[in-house]
């Protein structure tokens, strides 16, 4: 057993032992203490702002300093963080988003117009943070914002850019519709109607608004190719011969040569190309088969059958609708995508789909 003044000497030892370890744990801290207060001053660019639960401003860096024109000695312990919110509805959001944070403690990221002490305005992009106490209590909130004002005015540029450009190739669309119609009505006609069926389908099958107006314009124009062909062999009152086949066989190509060049939103030339493909590789003029095939391509093939189907020849009456879609129901999976053909059917069986009443004669086989 040891001796009483040994044990007391032991317990002195292990004090200053544990004395030790308290004071380098104490440097260790006021070291990262000093770099990150450090990081928050040196932040020229970026704002960084503490608040409490009743939005008093407690800390306000430089970099905020340098955003918002105010002096940290101005604005600490002086204002409220709605000072630099611009608007009524800017502060209801950031309420509702400062509600939110202290709800769940969880951050939230989020972009706010904001005002700076002059009245200039600016966006800024917010990564809110709760600080909480030792309990886990939310006792206030941490804002690191950055000032985004130019990126958002170019993001708007571009958006306007964008509009005009996508207004101006609308207008080529357009143009390209009238010149068909000019020299041949009966192809301008069946183009607006596949164009409206094969929206409608792509719409009905869930796809992206993009797409489905991408879809929609290239039916509008899908046959242009028909203009290299002689205009007595697009309104033959009789059955095509094989020679006259083979020539109207060439307007996929000549469409697809035609708008290659240009540089859609979408991929025009290539949904041209491919509109009178077939899932069993039996069409034109690429033998393309299955998923070689683009979805676009596959939607708009469906669309142009029904049509040419139910709409009258020179040399015949029109096919019942009844028999157009038998046609494609027949040969689902076998010529024609069986979801397009689905949603095809869906929409003249239950959504009550119809073609525009004033139908054109439709002269062409196989659109
Ligand atoms: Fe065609």
């Amino acid at each position: 057993m040891k001796k009483p003044i040994q044990k007391a000497e032991d317990n002195v030892n292990q004090l200053k032992k544990l004395n030790s370890e308290y004071e380098k744990t104490k440097k260790a801290l006021e070291k990262t203490n000093k770099f990150l207060l450090n990081i928050l001053e040196s932040s020229s660019s970026i704002s960084i702002i503490s608040t409490d639960l009743e939005q008093n401003i407690l800390y306000w860096n430089p970099g905020s300093e340098n955003i918002f024109e105010y002096k940290s000695s101005e604005i600490v312990g002086r204002h409220k963080i709605d000072i630099i919110y611009s608007g009524k509805n800017t502060i209801k959001r950031a309420n509702q988003i400062r509600k939110h944070i202290i709800k769940t403690k969880k951050g939230a990221v989020c972009e706010l117009r904001q005002v700076t002490k002059t009245g200039r305005q600016l966006w800024s992009k917010m990564t809110l943070t709760p600080r909480l106490d030792e309990k886990g209590n939310v006792i206030g909130i941490l804002g690191i914002g950055e000032d985004i004002t130019e990126h958002k005015q170019a993001d708007k540029e571009l958006y306007q850019t964008m509009k005009r450009l996508k207004k101006t190739l609308e207008g080529i669309i357009h143009a390209t519709e009238k010149i068909i119609e000019t020299r041949d009505p009966y192809t301008a006609g069946h183009q607006r109607r596949v164009a409206s069926l094969a929206k409608a389908i792509a719409s009905n099958m869930g796809l992206d608004e993009n797409t489905v107006e991408g879809i929609y314009m290239v039916g509008v124009i899908h046959d242009l190719g028909k203009i290299s062909v002689p205009a007595e062999i697009l309104s033959m009152p009789r059955r095509l011969t094989n020679a006259e086949l083979a020539l109207i066989r060439t307007h996929p190509q000549t469409g697809y040569d035609i708008f290659k060049p240009i540089d859609f939103p979408w991929p025009v030339a290539e949904i041209v190309l491919q509109h009178h493909e077939r899932l069993d590789g039996s069409g034109y003029p690429n033998r393309l088969e299955g998923d070689e095939i683009m979805l676009e391509a596959r939607i708009l093939a469906v669309a142009d059958v029904v049509e040419a189907m139910a709409s009258h020849r020179p040399y015949r009456a029109a096919f019942s609708l009844k028999r157009a879609l038998g046609e494609i129901e027949q040969n689902k999976d076998i010529l024609y995508d069986s979801k397009v053909v689905e949603s095809c059917l869906d929409l003249f069986n239950n959504k009550k789909f119809k073609f525009s009443a004033t139908r054109e004669v439709s002269p062409l086989i196989g659109g």
